[in-house]
């Protein structure tokens, strides 16, 4: 295959400023990140939504993070894009792919592709004056799987940067499988950049979608790479695990707790964020469900840091 591609999938939460920060001391293998989602952008100018770490570049780097909005509103995707512009940010991405219902119903995410007429007119305001590259990460419908089929000749019309597609409904939320041979059986009628995205959680998952979607190069990586840190570095390489991954894991974890406790000035809050990577990151272990019954419950910073040190001593990863 071709050179591949790899990109960091946003989730809210979790993927924030510090995490990415620290997540790229740590690991190699992913070439671009997104942010989670930016809603609610009012102001013309310095909107605080668009304020402090997540979004300031002194924090991340401009040139290969792109971020994120979740809206349906032209004219606030336009006020987004221009400050981000003015960040110095080189593409945002509209976010049409949240399952959720309590955004799906207000037609936004994943609701909006039930709305091809609403697609349009969006895009043809914001292709109308946006002067930055434009992205756009989607399912493949909300109920059913054919509801893509609509929206994908209003794509065609406008010149994304790149399209990132899900293969599930808005409806499966994150379960199931990703329906790879409906992304196989898209990707002729689609004009832009394509980017697949869902499933990949291991060398052998990721040779086994990339044969079937050659000849698409980009791969974003979602919940596979929150519970396997290495599989960036693994898919690159083509390799097994590394010698030291007990040691590397083990830092990357210390790392970023320490780094959200500084930003959250030592409060226990840290922990929500915390336990939500664990979630995922339990995989890593040879027994995921031990090690998330020591974490889930915790509400104490040294109960936690207990907890982790002791899942370290006790429980070997794979
Ligand atoms: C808790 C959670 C939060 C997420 N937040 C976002 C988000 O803000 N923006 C987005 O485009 N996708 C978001 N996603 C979707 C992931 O980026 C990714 O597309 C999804 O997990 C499918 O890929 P996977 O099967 O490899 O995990 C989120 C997913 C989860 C589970």
């Amino acid at each position: 295959m071709n050179q591949v591609f790899l990109s960091l999938g946003p989730f809210q939460g979790i993927t924030d400023a510090p995490f990415r920060n620290v997540f790229k001391r740590h690991f190699g293998g992913i070439d671009k990140f997104y942010t989670p989602f930016f809603t609610g952008i009012h102001k013309e100018e310095h909107d605080k939504n668009l304020q402090g770490e997540e979004i300031d570049p002194r924090y991340n780097d401009v040139e290969t993070l792109t971020p994120q909005i979740l809206s349906t509103d032209a004219e606030e995707i336009l006020r987004f894009a221009k400050q981000c512009q003015q960040l110095g940010y080189k593409e945002i991405n509209l976010n049409m792919g949240c399952p959720f219902p309590r955004v799906a119903n207000k037609k936004r995410g994943s609701g909006l592709l039930l709305y091809p007429e609403k697609v349009e007119d969006m895009l043809d305001r914001v292709f109308g004056e946006i002067d930055i590259k434009f992205s756009v990460k989607c399912r493949l419908g909300y109920f059913n799987p054919e509801e893509i089929d609509a929206i994908i000749p209003i794509f065609n019309k406008y010149p994304l940067s790149e399209l990132i597609i899900h293969p599930r409904i808005g409806k499966q939320l994150y379960k199931g499988e990703a329906d790879v041979e409906r992304f196989k059986a898209l990707m002729p009628s689609i004009k832009a950049p394509l980017v697949y995205n869902g499933d990949i959680v291991s060398v052998e998952s990721f040779n086994r979608i990339s044969n079937a979607v050659q000849p698409v190069n980009q791969f974003m990586l979602g919940r596979g790479i929150l519970a396997n840190p290495f599989l960036a570095e693994q898919i690159k390489n083509n390799t097994a695990p590394t010698h030291d991954k007990t040691e590397r894991l083990h830092n990357y974890v210390l790392d970023l707790y320490e780094d959200r406790l500084r930003h959250a000035g030592g409060s226990p809050k840290v922990l929500g964020r915390m336990k939500e990577l664990w979630s995922y990151l339990m995989n890593s272990f040879e027994e995921p469900q031990v090690v998330w019954r020591k974490i889930k419950k915790l509400n104490a910073l040294k109960e936690y840091e207990d907890a982790v040190e002791a899942i370290f001593k006790e429980i070997p990863i794979k």
